[in-house]
């Protein structure tokens, strides 16, 4: 859904003035009370203009969720009340859109809320700038670097739980779309004295807490640490827990951090055992030795410390002892060795340990850095937030806070500078009308510090390096000798006789009248720590540590590059830093934040009108606002404004061809801006109000918009065109390849056609041709046809003459016959009837026989004795001849046939003859054996082993070898015998034993009777009272009964010369011993097929079923 856009103001809802700049009246009670109304509301930031005055709340307030930074996400900065987000939106989108680097200095004392604005402003960043997983890591890794250097570089003091003890630039490096690249931090002189002594009521670093909270058992024993804080020297007692604060937990989140930022885990070992190693340092105690030669010397008290130092160091026991007890000084060519007393091994102990630490501090900025490190070399836009300690005054104030509030010192130089100073002299140069605004510069505050000749930095330089004798005491000497005319300086000694009653002063120390207070400072050690000293000897000694961190932070100790000028003092390269940091400053675009304390007590909800008052005062906020309130919001060069805003107008868009101060007035008489509402600068336009600007921003906003439209309607209309040209151009491209193909196709066509037509043309002219050319052929043919029949004709006709001629000459002839006849006739009709008549009959006969025979000559039937044909009788007086003719014919033909049989054949023939006669008509089952040939010897019993006694009991010709069946004449069943015939006997004989069971002469037997159906059964009747006739007939079957009823007629006529009586008859008499039995052939069933049934019926009968 999309957002509605509500349209508010910084007027809504308003608590107080939310910009002090619509105060009224304006004076020192009237601010304070806004601000304090607003606190009292919770709403902790005000606006100057452009410049956020923020109130430390001390208590979380619910206005720093995601939510809150949707809502100042994009929208202008007096939409909505004050906020650090606001003037962060500002920030970025001025560096996103209008490429302009930007610099957030957070400026108070301590305490005020600097490090927490700081933070704020990079989460709110982090949360509007690009996204991607890449872009995160950076945003995380930019965020994680915080909680590593607060718990290294952050100490409870008294004014502040959380104090930065070191300065912070940090440079967020975005590309051209504004997602972030990465970063570089700079650090700026931590306050290292903090490691080995802390006023009453501060801390150490957060880090040593931490670990000895947070580690767990086995790591601190790694360390070689214990977890209890009194152990360590260097761990102030007094207050070692902070309420609110829980180190463990916090410890947590620092290693957490360092994975994120990038340390590997030896890395992170590694920097733990640093922090033990200068935690035990602490512990190492010196004694006084006396030596002989009177010189005091020291020695360690107990060497326990020592050894856990140089086992978590790898350093050689004996090395660093050494470098505890002597000092090695070198000077040109010599080297001279001297023993350390006990305050000097002190002071060298905790030299080494200040350094230790610093060092590490400084080594983990770097190594942060080069995680962090944009990965890209393209052009960057550069967001700097700047995070210092703030001012601070404490009871005992030394060398460091003095750096520090140096330092704030030149950042309220900057600011005034900036919106104070070059503001107002800018209205001057730019010749706009102005009443000067009075205000504190304190440049020369800076001046009494920075002074290359005359400043307290290079007086105490100086001093340092001065040959002689040089003390604290020394030094002040010499500040009192040169500082002692200026304003902001006061001492016990000084000349100036305004302070010569000064006796709150103490005689070891100095004041300074900062811009934000009088800062007392105590002169000892500013000459120590300003030289920085560590001695050769020491430093060596860490350079021969196995342990690779602490190797690496001190490359001096290497022997190889022993340098014998003097390292830079701390306090010029401090002055350095912070020159270069100015410099730095000044070229990009500069946002403010105010830090305000609104108590001492760190404590929520009460304001100390007195300590805000003193903090407006000295920050200059008044003059702020009233320079402010005189001036004018908005400036710019008329050339940029132009191009800016040059398309609100008809007249200067697209190009304005004049000056461009000229383009700008005409645009800003063209929008109708009330008068009051800018100046004509020389070379800028000044506008009084950010509403006249930001409602030039909206329209031109909303011009954008129609141009953006215009530009997509001419591109759109472009890319149509474009598109419709080459639809177009494409179209006759594809129009002329189509006709192209159409007229190629239409060609092809009309070639076809023309082919076809030229074909039929040519068909119809060949068949034109050849129909000329068959009638012309016909026509030929017809000539010829016509002259054929013309001849034919002629040919007819002359044939017609001629037969007419011919037959002419035969009537004339046969006329000429019958007349010839006629007259013979007349003539001889006399003597004709007598003779004629006969001779004619008979030469009538004569002819008609011979042609008769003449035709039965052609007209002969086969030879073939069976051939019934004879041809038809022509006449019916040749009747008898005729069949007489048929008789011989046969006769003849059936002699022929005869003739052509061999003996056998004839024998075979007369057999068969003798058969037909005996039974052709009589016996139905003659025709079946007509043409079956008579064999005779069926049964081959010579050739037979098993009939060999049979054989030889015969010596006679068979003429019948057969296996008949024989009829029991008891029961009439059937048994299988042997019927032989030979040319006396008949024998009967066991069919497979082949022994002779009946022999039977010829002579004996009288008659063979049988059925006259189509059976096989006949009975051999016996001459009664012969030899063989003993058991009677016999009654037999035979498949071959003809054949064998014809031999035995035959043999017996041949050999009895008698004719064997063959009895014909379905029912006769059969002798059986004594009994004559009647044979009887009745129609049987056909229930066994063909074959007969005998059956013996009673005494006489016996019954056989023929089928
Ligand atoms: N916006 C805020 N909301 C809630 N608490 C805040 C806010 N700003 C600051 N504080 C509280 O005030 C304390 C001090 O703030 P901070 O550390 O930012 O001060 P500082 O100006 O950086 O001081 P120093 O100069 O000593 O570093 C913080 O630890 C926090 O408890
Ligand atoms: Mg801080």
């Amino acid at each position: 859904m999309a957002k509605m856009e509500v349209k508010t103001s910084l007027l809504d809802n308003m608590i107080g003035v939310g910009d002090m700049v619509l105060l009224e009246p304006l004076d020192e009670d009237s601010f304070i009370n806004n601000l304090k109304k607003r606190f009292d509301h919770s709403e902790v930031y005000t606006y100057i203009g452009s410049v956020v005055i923020s109130i430390n709340p001390y208590r979380s307030l619910p206005i720093y969720t995601p939510e809150k930074v949707e809502e100042y996400r994009n929208r202008n900065f007096y939409e909505l009340s004050p906020h650090i987000f606001a003037l962060s939106d500002e920030a970025y989108r001025s560096l996103r859109d209008q490429d302009k680097d930007q610099c957030i200095l957070i400026t108070g004392e301590s305490g005020a809320g600097k490090t927490e604005a700081s933070k704020l402003v990079m989460s709110y960043v982090a949360a509007v700038c690009g996204k991607g997983a890449e872009v995160n890591q950076v945003k995380e890794q930019l965020l994680q670097s915080n909680p590593v250097l607060e718990a290294f570089g952050n100490a409870k003091t008294v004014r502040n739980d959380n104090s930065s003890r070191f300065g912070k630039y940090m440079d967020i490096e975005f590309d051209f779309k504004g997602d972030p690249l990465g970063g570089v931090i700079s650090n700026y002189l931590l306050e290292k004295s903090r490691v080995v002594k802390q006023p009453r009521g501060e801390r150490n670093f957060h880090i040593f807490y931490q670990i000895l909270s947070g580690a767990s058992e086995d790591f601190l024993c790694k360390l070689k640490l214990e977890r209890d804080f009194s152990r360590y020297n260097y761990l102030g007692l007094d207050s070692a827990k902070v309420n609110g604060v829980d180190d463990a937990a916090n410890f947590r989140t620092v290693r957490n951090a360092m994975q994120i930022v990038g340390f590997m885990d030896h890395e992170t070992q590694s920097v733990f055992e640093v922090v033990a190693a200068v935690l035990k340092l602490g512990n190492i105690e010196f004694k006084p030795e006396s030596r002989v030669n009177g010189l005091d010397e020291s020695k360690i008290k107990d060497k326990n410390e020592l050894k856990e130092i140089c086992e978590l160091t790898g350093i050689d026991q004996s090395v660093l002892e050494r470098a505890f007890s002597f000092r090695t000084v070198e000077a040109k060519q010599e080297k001279v060795s001297t023993t350390l007393n006990v305050a000097q091994a002190y002071y060298a102990r905790d030299a080494l340990a200040k350094n230790l630490y610093s060092r590490l501090f400084s080594w983990l900025v770097t190594r942060i850095n080069e995680s962090i490190k944009a990965q890209t070399k393209v052009r960057k836009k550069v967001m700097g937030v700047l995070d210092i300690y703030g001012f601070e005054i404490f009871e005992d104030n030394s060398f460091e806070q003095f750096i520090i509030n140096y330092c704030n010192e030149k950042l309220q130089q900057i600011f005034i500078e900036l919106t104070l100073k070059e503001e107002q002299e800018e209205y001057i140069r730019e010749g706009i009308e102005w009443t000067h605004i009075e205000y504190f510069n304190n440049a020369i505050i800076c001046d009494l510090i920075e002074n290359n000749q005359t400043g307290i930095l290079a007086m105490l330089d100086e001093e340092c390096l001065r040959p002689g004798t040089v003390t604290d005491d020394t030094f002040l000497e010499k500040l009192n000798q040169v500082c002692a005319t200026h304003q902001h300086f006061e001492s016990r000694m000084s000349k100036c006789s305004r302070f010569l009653n000064d006796t709150s002063l103490p005689h070891s120390c100095f004041r300074i009248q900062h811009y934000a207070g009088k800062v007392m400072y105590q002169v000892e050690g500013f000459v120590d720590k300003n030289n920085d000293l560590l001695y050769r000897d020491l430093s060596q000694a860490m350079w021969k540590a196995s342990h690779s961190l602490i190797k690496a932070l001190f490359p001096e100790g290497n022997p190889a590059k022993i340098n014998l000028k003097r390292p830079p003092t701390a306090g010029s390269q401090f002055k350095a830093s912070v020159a270069t940091l100015m410099k730095n400053l000044q070229t990009k675009n500069p946002n403010y934040i105010r830090c305000i304390k609104p108590n001492d007590k760190k404590a929520a909800h009460i304001f100390n009108d007195a300590l805000v008052c003193h903090q407006v005062r000295y920050l200059g906020l008044l003059e702020n606002v009233r320079v402010r309130r005189a001036g004018y919001a908005f400036r710019q060069a008329y050339e940029p404004c132009l191009e800016r805003y040059k398309m609100l107008c008809k007249q200067t868009w697209p190009h304005w061809r004049g000056p461009a101060r000229a383009g700008v007035e005409v645009l800003f008489n063209e929008l109708e801006i009330p008068e009051e509402e800018f100046s004509f600068g020389r070379s800028k336009i000044f506008i009084r109000n950010p509403r006249t600007l930001f409602k030039l921003e909206d329209l031109r906003k909303q011009r954008l918009e129609d141009l953006a439209t215009l530009i997509e309607k001419i591109y759109r209309g472009w890319k149509c065109r474009t598109r419709f040209l080459l639809m177009k151009k494409s179209q006759i491209v594809i129009a002329s390849w189509y006709r192209r193909y159409a007229q190629q196709k239409k060609y092809q066509k009309i070639k076809s056609s023309a082919i076809i037509v030229q074909s039929y043309i040519r068909g119809w002219k060949a068949r034109k041709l050849l129909r000329e050319l068959k009638h012309q052929k016909r026509c030929n043919e017809a000539a010829t046809i016509i002259a054929a029949y013309w001849h034919g004709t002629q040919a007819r006709r002359e044939l017609k003459r001629l037969k007419e001629e011919a037959r002419r000459k035969h009537a004339v002839a046969v006329i000429w016959a019958y007349w010839l006849g006629l007259k013979v006739r007349r003539e001889y009709r006399k003597f004709f009837r007598a003779n004629a008549g006969r001779k004619i009959y008979e030469f009538t006969l004569q002819r008609l026989m011979q042609k008769y025979f003449l035709e039965m000559k052609n007209k002969m039937p086969s030879l073939s004795p069976i051939d019934k044909n004879w041809p038809a009788r022509p006449y019916l007086f040749l009747d008898s001849t005729h069949k007489e003719l048929k008789r011989i014919f046969h006769l003849w033909r059936c002699k022929k046939y005869r003739d052509q049989f061999t003996d056998q054949q004839k024998l075979i023939y007369e057999e068969k003859l003798e058969a037909s006669e005996l039974f052709k008509d009589k016996k139905a089952l003659y025709p079946a054996s007509v043409g079956q040939p008579f064999q005779g010897a069926y049964l081959e019993i010579s050739k037979n082993p098993k009939y060999k006694k049979l054989k030889d009991a015969v010596d006679e010709k068979i003429i019948i070898a057969e296996v008949v069946n024989k009829i029991n004449r008891a029961n009439g069943k059937a048994t299988s015998r042997i019927f032989l015939l030979t040319k006396n006997n008949v024998l009967l004989a066991d069919q497979k034993s082949g022994n002779i069971k009946s022999e039977v002469p010829l002579g004996d037997v009288t008659k063979v009777s049988m059925s006259s159906q189509n059976d096989g059964f006949f009975a051999v009747h016996l001459k009664e009272g012969s030899g063989a006739a003993g058991k009677g007939d016999f009654l037999l079957s035979s498949d071959h009964l003809i054949e064998m009823a014809t031999k035995l007629y035959r043999t017996t006529l041949s050999q009895t010369k008698q004719k064997l009586n063959i009895e014909i008859s379905d029912e006769f008499l059969v002798q059986f011993r004594q009994d004559k039995v009647c044979v009887k052939f009745i129609q049987g069933s056909q229930k066994n097929g063909n074959i007969p049934t005998c059956k013996r019926k009673n005494n006489r009968l016996l019954e056989v079923a023929v089928p």
